[in-house]
């Protein structure tokens, strides 16, 4: 009998399904403390010109090999050559270990369109209001299982009826979001406590114009590095993700074309939720507000809808809605990566998978949940930031395994199987790929030596040598 053949019904399910993964926590929250942090128009003109390169070549590398293949990672390296499995198996690795964790961060969002939705917001700009939430013991659990609920009920409804048709919905909703509150929030003016007054737009030139006072060779390498790895995470490559929602595209479907949109959606969003949260976050509390981590999103920007005034709570519950949206979509790109490669290990079903990797996911991440109450612990990483077992996953998958997978693949496909076997793919469906020379030259030279900066950076072993 032959098999139905499972997958995306058009370029625009396809496109939006991708984006949905990529366009995720790391836009809306990590782009635009980076972009703050180093030298705001700095990183966004080096941001744009590595997607423009290494995002291209890692996103097409993906999508190609999963389209060429038909297969997940985790069988897709073996298929193309023997002696290289163990790339799928390591690449398999990523999503469950992220698995773990990012249900907990979708909890945490969800927490909060709670918050607003029962106007708790005044609450909720109290210091100390996220740490006392996330070091409960019962709460932070209960909107994991929500979230993971929810993602595993998508990822049930297999690909098509579930994946593309939730990412139809809410993708269009999320730009629609975004765009409404970043010009609202360019249009606000404030006067702060010493009568400084600051507006949207000088904001908005906080952001946007290059900074480049201080800029040493060392400084600029760090925003590249920065740049670098905020790339990967944000487009879900070198994790198996765009291999599997490869596999399920359509052999004509013009695949250039494809993934010039779905890097357009994903820098697209990052810099509109730049031009959103840097204003604001300068407007009340000047450029100190800008946190880096988690507390920029639940702790300075409360604050901030709070300082709003009667506006406040419309513009956090459509924030919080938006990046719960946001997580969603990845999460579910990421269950649905662990889900398909189990359903080819084990030979077994959609809804058996669902259930067993539902379960697991929730054991695990009641553990992660922990981190912050019984297992609390904190660790110095070989890359100085301190850590509780959250950042510990994150920096495992993150900053370890996804340079090294990326530097491996890279080597893989630019000298043992060659970057002619890419374009073929791309060319499949009649369509021409373009940048064909632009991408033998990064997959070849440029993409395994920047991955490797990386790897010895992220690691620590940089220093050693
Ligand atoms: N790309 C997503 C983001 O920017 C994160 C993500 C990571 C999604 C891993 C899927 C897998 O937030």
């Amino acid at each position: 009998m032959e098999k139905k053949h499972v997958g995306f019904t058009g370029t625009l399910g396809f496109v939006l399904s991708a984006a949905g993964s990529a366009v995720g926590v790391g836009n809306i929250w990590r782009f635009p403390y980076l972009a703050a942090q180093d030298g705001g128009g700095v990183f966004l003109l080096v941001y744009l010109i590595l997607v423009l390169t290494f995002g291209f070549t890692l996103l097409t590398t993906d999508i190609a090999i999963g389209r060429r293949t038909q297969k997940n990672a985790i069988n897709a390296f073996g298929t193309i050559h023997p002696r290289w499995k163990f790339l799928g198996k390591l690449t398999f690795l990523v999503p469950a270990i992220i698995m773990t964790y990012y249900t907990v961060i979708g909890g945490w969002v969800f927490k909060y369109i709670a918050v607003y939705l029962s106007n708790q917001g005044a609450a909720a700009a109290q210091d100390g209001y996220f740490t006392s939430f996330i070091t409960a013991p019962v709460a932070p659990m209960v909107f994991m299982l929500v979230f993971l609920t929810l993602t595993s009920v998508i990822v049930y409804f297999g690909v098509d009826k579930g994946i593309e048709r939730f990412s139809k919905i809410v993708m269009p909703g999320l730009l629609f979001l975004i765009v409404g509150v970043t010009v609202y929030t360019l249009s606000l003016k404030h006067t702060a406590a010493d009568g400084t007054v600051r507006t949207g737009l000088q904001g908005l030139k906080v952001y946007l114009v290059p900074d480049f006072t201080g800029m040493t060779v060392g400084r600029f390498l760090r925003i590249l590095l920065d740049a670098m790895s905020q790339l990967f995470f944000s487009l879900s490559v070198s994790m198996g993700i765009m291999i599997t929602y490869g596999s399920y595209v359509d052999k004509n479907v013009n695949l250039s074309k494809s993934i010039r949109n779905i890097e357009l959606f994903d820098t697209g969003v990052a810099l509109l939720a730049g031009a959103m949260i840097v204003p604001a976050v300068y407007i009340f509390s000047g450029t100190e507000g800008m946190k880096s981590g988690p507390s920029l999103m639940f702790v300075s920007l409360p604050k901030v809808f709070e300082a709003m005034g009667s506006m406040g709570r419309g513009i956090a519950i459509a924030f919080f809605l938006m990046l719960g949206f946001a997580a969603l979509t990845s999460s579910v790109s990421i269950m649905e990566t662990l889900v398909a490669s189990c359903m080819a290990v084990f030979h077994t079903t959609r809804k058996k998978m669902c259930m067993v990797i539902g379960l697991i996911s929730a054991g695990a991440a009641a553990v992660i949940c922990m981190g912050y109450n019984v297992f609390y612990f904190e660790w110095m990483l070989p890359n100085g930031s301190q850590a509780q077992l959250l950042d510990v996953m994150d920096y495992i998958s993150n900053s370890f395994l996804m340079p090294l997978i990326s530097f491996l693949t890279c080597v893989f496909v630019g000298w043992v199987i060659k970057p002619r076997w890419i374009c073929e793919e791309m060319e499949a469906s009649g369509h021409s790929f373009s940048r064909s020379r632009l991408y033998a030259f990064m997959i070849r030279y440029a993409a395994p030596v920047i991955m490797a900066v990386l790897f010895l950076q992220s690691t620590g072993l940089g220093k050693w040598l």
